[in-house]
């Protein structure tokens, strides 16, 4: 009865791991936790069977899925630029079968060999930002390489397993790990230079609040497509301005742009509709302005 964790070694599923393996983890119940890990050595964990898996091979998913025989998996692994990692499977460390059957991720393949539930981390990516809100039942409209990869992965998944579950997120703030937590102190301190824009709007949520709601989420009453985000809709700028003070940095050294003027083209307003999930589950996902104040 083993839950896999699937990019064990990020800020999500280093906090997927640490509520698992915590003694009194009321999600657990003292069953058999597996993690995986890519680039980055496993942390040390006392009890944790950690094991070196590349999503980009077919091979070392299946052999880890069959052997290991999970009862859950949760994905939480991707890598922003790479098809391969976070849509689909094999590319060159495939054997040669080519070609591939089109579409479906290679862990779900797995997982649904062995009747192994599946849940999958994916992101508001998915949509382009036109519509004022997206709900569950939403169909992605990603208009950029990273969306596109989230959503083909959502797709074939859900086609693959119905049971699946595949859990959208938002920005993800984590004690100061989060990449955006690093950026805002980097920016504050002067160690980089650059801006936040003021009109790309998100719904972050706390990387707590966000593994104890996958990790309900593993009961087998729940399929389908969920949204897992923060309560708080708000721009990068003004989030940079909660980190910053929650960091005992000073805020107003965060300067402000447009989004054309800060980086590539992305969606702007991506405000996902959590009140579907949020209702069932026990775990609150709170808002920025309440995490981080
Ligand atoms: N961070 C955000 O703000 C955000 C926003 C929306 C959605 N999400 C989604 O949330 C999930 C977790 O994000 P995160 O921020 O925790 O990610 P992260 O910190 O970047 O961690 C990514 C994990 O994926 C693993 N990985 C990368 N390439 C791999 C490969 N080819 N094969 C196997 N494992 C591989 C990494 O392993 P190594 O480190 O060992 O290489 C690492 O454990 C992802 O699905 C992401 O799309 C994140």
């Amino acid at each position: 009865m083993t839950l896999l964790i699937v990019g064990a070694t990020g800020l999500l599923g280093t906090e997927l791991l640490r509520q698992t393996t915590a003694p009194d983890s009321p999600h657990t119940q003292g069953q058999p936790v597996a993690a995986t890990f890519h680039t980055r050595p496993p942390t040390n964990t006392p009890d944790v069977h950690w094991t070196p898996l590349d999503l980009r091979s077919r091979d070392q998913i299946h052999h880890l899925i069959t052997t290991l025989r999970p009862h859950t998996v949760i994905n939480a692994a991707y890598r922003q630029h790479d098809w391969p990692t976070t849509a689909q499977g094999p590319t060159h460390l495939a054997p040669p079968t080519w070609p591939h059957p089109p579409g479906p991720t290679h862990l779900a393949l797995a997982t649904t060999r062995t009747r192994t539930r599946l849940i999958h981390v994916s992101s508001d990516a998915v949509f382009s930002g036109h519509a004022p809100t997206y709900d569950e039942t939403a169909h992605p409209d990603p208009t950029t390489p990273y969306g596109a990869a989230k959503a083909a992965a959502e797709t074939t998944i859900a086609a693959l397993d119905p049971t699946a579950v595949i859990a959208r997120t938002s920005l993800i703030i984590g004690n100061g790990h989060s990449t955006h937590e690093q950026r805002v102190r980097a920016l504050a301190t002067g160690a980089t230079t650059g801006a936040l824009s003021t009109d790309d709007i998100r719904c972050p949520v706390h990387v707590q609040d966000l593994a104890a709601a996958l990790l309900e989420l593993t009961d087998p009453t729940y399929t389908g497509i969920h949204h897992l985000v923060g309560s708080d809709a708000l721009s990068r700028h003004t989030l940079g301005t909660l980190i910053a003070r929650q960091q005992g940095l000073d805020p107003n050294t965060l300067a402000r742009a447009r989004r054309a003027e800060v980086g590539p083209p992305s969606p702007l307003e991506l405000r996902l509709d959590a009140h579907r999930t949020q209702q069932r589950l026990t775990t609150r996902l709170r808002g920025a302005h309440e995490f981080l104040s």
